[in-house]
């Protein structure tokens, strides 16, 4: 039976009834590498962080060319995350079968890369890479999207050493055009939920600390000073910010701690950019390393939300897109206002449904299981999914729901038949596989 195997990469592995939820449109996306297509925002802006962060010491080696298929360990047991954590979950990530996923993070390759310092002579790394969740349909939420994971080696514990990197780090900071405006409300908070661990000496956490601190905020001077430079030269200085905010805030990871993150302030609401922290131990005894002799940070940035803001990309999905309308607005280096053009018409239905009785029908529906059946049926042509309406009978007990489809194609228009058809699969597949009775 054919549907027992599923090829990736050319590779073919054996799907599991109780795990597999990938999907034929999300494995349509493996080979794309936004993040290496050449004159696309999201390959100019790897591009742009990746060359700041190397100025400073020479100290990274870039990996863009890891494949998406991981196992469960890569993904999760490595780096500590606990059997229940929520990110395991079926209805958040897509598994190929029971052991094996689409990489959620680009964390899923710190293992792997923390092993090879030592052959590669750098004692740091920087991994650019496509991840994937599942997730909402809307502007900003596409079940594919990319981020930077960088780390940061400091062998032996030299205390010279951490003190004379940082110092490298902080004269190029100071040396930078942007002049940040930085409120660390880290350090206002209880620690207690944030320990440092028990290894490391109060001094080096603190070096360490500031140096990953410092390293992204070099990181965001330089993007965002970019996107200033070019809106003062495309537009007439009217909001034109003329300084930057942010603030470090205390955050949670499994494989961190302290763990932070640091949100931006831009048009009016904060931003979060990026996740980091000092790496906990186990992930480098689990890379080889030698028990207390090392200490690491790490950061996980997003790239498309990044990308979307800089270029005023609109729609997630235009990342996508091979219209040359879009296609052929960037150029590699340099960052400039995306020109939107004519939208294709849309075209709206609603699917409304009792849902199944859980007492006698033990199948639920998740949210994200509904945008995944959208998602498969429409492709690409689909452009939000939003609930409407939700009532209970009092009578009866049971839940109706109705979601709201907007339908529309970045590259060209549809037509009422094909949106008819997609509209009936989605239908067909809600009363099949989740037993709903449509309204
Ligand atoms: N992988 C995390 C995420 O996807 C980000 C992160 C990376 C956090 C490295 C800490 C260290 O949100």
């Amino acid at each position: 039976n054919a549907d027992q195997f599923i090829t990736i990469n050319n590779k073919t592995y054996k799907s599991d009834p109780e795990f597999t939820n990938v999907t034929p449109s999300i494995i349509s996306h493996v080979n794309r590498s936004l993040h290496k297509k050449p004159n696309h925002p999201v390959n100019i802006l790897r591009d742009l962080i990746e060359k700041k962060l190397s100025s400073v010491d020479d100290a990274f080696t870039t990996y863009n060319n890891f494949t998406p298929v991981v196992s469960t360990f890569e993904n999760f047991d490595s780096l500590g995350f606990p059997a229940d954590h929520p990110g395991r979950s079926k209805s958040d990530t897509y598994y190929v079968n029971d052991k094996t996923l689409l990489r959620t993070h680009t964390s899923a390759h710190e293992m792997e890369c923390y092993n090879k310092v030592d052959s590669t002579g750098k004692p740091g790394f920087l991994i650019s890479a496509d991840v994937y969740r599942r997730d909402e349909i809307d502007k900003t939420h596409y079940p594919v999207f990319h981020q930077m994971e960088g780390c940061r080696v400091w062998k032996n514990r030299s205390i010279d050493e951490i003190k004379s990197d940082l110092k490298v780090l902080q004269k190029k900071l100071d040396e930078h055009e942007m002049k940040l405006i930085v409120e660390d409300r880290s350090l206002e908070n209880t620690p207690e939920e944030n320990p440092k661990q028990q290894y490391m000496t109060d001094q080096e956490v603190d070096l360490v600390s500031q140096h990953l601190k410092r390293s992204l905020e070099l990181v965001i001077s330089e993007v965002f000073n970019q996107k200033i430079n070019s809106m003062k030269k495309e537009k007439n200085s009217e909001n034109i910010p003329n300084e930057l905010k942010v603030r470090w805030v205390n955050a949670y990871f499994p494989w961190t701690t302290p763990s932070w993150e640091i949100e931006v302030w831009w048009n009016n609401d904060w931003l979060e950019v990026c996740g980091c922290g000092i790496v906990q131990q186990q992930v480098l005894l689990n890379a080889g390393y030698e028990k207390d002799s090392t200490i690491s940070w790490a950061f996980g940035l997003g790239l498309d939300r990044i990308a979307m803001l800089l270029f005023e990309i609109p729609d997630i999905r235009l990342l996508w897109s091979e219209d040359n309308r879009f296609i052929s607005q960037f150029t590699d280096g340099s960052i400039n206002t995306f020109k939107p053009y004519s939208k294709y018409p849309g075209s709206t239905r609603d699917v409304a449904f009792w849902l199944a009785d859980s007492s006698k029908d033990s199948i639920e529906i998740h949210e994200n299981d509904l945008m995944e059946i959208v998602r498969n049926a429409a492709g690409s042509l689909v452009e939000s999914v939003k609930l409407i309406d939700r009532f209970q009978n009092p009578k009866t007990n049971k839940t109706s729901l109705c979601y709201r489809i907007n339908y529309q194609s970045m590259d060209r228009n549809i037509t009422n038949d094909e949106v008819n058809q997609i509209q009936k699969q989605v239908e067909t597949e809600l009363v099949d596989k989740y037993h709903v009775s449509l309204r």
